[in-house]
């Protein structure tokens, strides 16, 4: 397995996409199915954005300064979307306002990684060498452990204030 920051960052992204698939295949179906997939997707988006906020993000803010602004543009896309997660996780799948609010996330979430891959993780796998991508990626991947999984964990709420502070 690759520990290369950029290749594990993709893999998470793309099971987001197959998730968000599966969550607008079921949105005919039981709320039930729903709230299963919705409860998926905001464990993957806690788990990713706080490993992204806690060491991809400052890694790629030392190192290259010429993306600060594609680093603070990234934040704030992740704070809109913790809102999004932290009220979903309070909100059950017969709300009326649930699809609405989980399309509203995953439009979110498509652009903000869109952005990601297309814009600046190029720049990143361009500029630094493969070990030090490998090196960052080992951090993420011992930290992964210990991440938040839901966002309301103590960890995730810490990280979002960190952000909008920092
Ligand atoms: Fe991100
Ligand atoms: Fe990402």
């Amino acid at each position: 397995m690759s520990t290369d920051a950029i290749v594990l960052l993709k893999d998470d992204h793309k099971e987001m996409r197959r998730l968000f698939k599966e969550f607008q295949k079921a949105e005919e179906g039981p709320a039930s199915k729903r709230q299963q997939l919705v409860n998926q997707i905001l464990e993957a988006l806690t788990v990713h954005t706080y490993l992204e906020n806690e060491v991809m993000y400052p890694e790629v803010r030392k190192l290259l300064p010429d993306l600060e602004d594609d680093i603070l543009e990234s934040y704030e896309e992740h704070h809109v979307a913790d809102l999004l997660c932290a009220e979903l996780a309070a909100m059950d799948a017969s709300d009326e306002r649930f699809v609405a609010k989980t399309t509203v996330l995953i439009e979110n979430v498509e652009h903000h990684v869109e952005e990601e891959e297309q814009e600046w993780f190029p720049k990143v796998r361009e500029a630094l060498g493969r070990n030090q991508l490998q090196e960052i990626g080992e951090r993420m991947i011992a930290m992964r452990k210990d991440a938040p999984r839901t966002p309301t964990a103590p960890k995730a709420i810490k990280k979002a204030v960190d952000a909008v502070t920092a």
